[in-house]
């Protein structure tokens, strides 16, 4: 059968990377997860004290960029690739709150941006895989064959991330949970560089109210109807 690129990309907190997981699995395709890579460059500055609630030397950022290297290791328990810092399994780490407090700015500079894209790029460059992002229909792969955007109302989304967050057992309230949704959503849709918006060629999908079978029964049959046109 033939293989093809599937774009997924979307508001955060939509369960992309849920549905993007699922898919991989059930073609057999390379799973990417971009996100991981933004909020693993966002822990490197962290945890070299180069942002902080009331700073943040992007010049420092920049110049470091040469020295941290992002890489997906397989996890055949997981059925995924985990994301490694220079060589440092960071899957945790990257998932707390603070991250994703400052990985919007991170991920607003364009030499953060331009390496990263690269680096996706070469990844799908044999096709059969399925990336979940910002900017994968526009800007890594806009000639992939599929390309889907989630949206879901902030309210939800918070919800479900809160969730998430609380069985790691993370000390949060919803009402910084859904501030954080909000304000991602607002500096993800204005950056200068690559903002988030749906490429015209995209099938978007509301999944406020949708689970996640009849989501994923939904996007696979898009799959199988495009990969019979290819
Ligand atoms: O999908 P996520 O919530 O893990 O993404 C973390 C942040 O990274 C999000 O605020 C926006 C940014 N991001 C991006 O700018 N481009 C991508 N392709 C993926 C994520």
């Amino acid at each position: 059968m033939k293989k093809i690129t599937v774009a997924i990309d979307g508001f955060s907190s939509t369960g992309k990377s849920t549905l993007a997981k699922q898919l991989a699995k059930e073609l057999e395709y390379v799973y990417v997860d971009t996100g991981a890579m933004y909020r693993a460059v966002a822990y490197y500055a962290m945890q070299n004290q180069l942002i902080g609630s009331d700073f943040f030397d992007k010049i420092a950022l920049i110049q470091a960029l040469p020295k941290i290297q992002l890489e997906f290791k397989f996890n055949a328990d997981l059925g995924f690739g985990e994301m490694y810092l220079n060589d440092e399994n960071v899957e945790k780490q990257i998932r707390t709150i603070e991250v994703s407090n400052f990985v919007s700015k991170v991920a607003e500079i364009s030499e953060v941006r331009s390496k990263l894209v690269e680096q996706q790029q070469e990844m799908g460059k044999n096709k059969a895989i399925v990336m979940d992002g910002r900017d994968i229909g526009t800007v890594v792969f806009p000639d992939a064959e599929l390309k889907i955007f989630m949206t879901a109302s902030a309210e939800t989304r918070a919800q479900r991330r809160f969730d998430e967050l609380q069985q790691k057992g993370d000390d949060v309230s919803y009402e910084d949970v859904l501030k954080n949704v909000v304000e991602r959503d607002y500096i993800d849709t204005h950056r200068a560089d690559s903002p988030l918006v749906i490429a015209d060629d995209a099938i978007e999908i509301d999944n406020s109210y949708l689970n996640r079978e009849e989501q994923f029964a939904a996007v696979l049959e898009l799959i199988n109807d495009v990969v019979k046109t290819v």
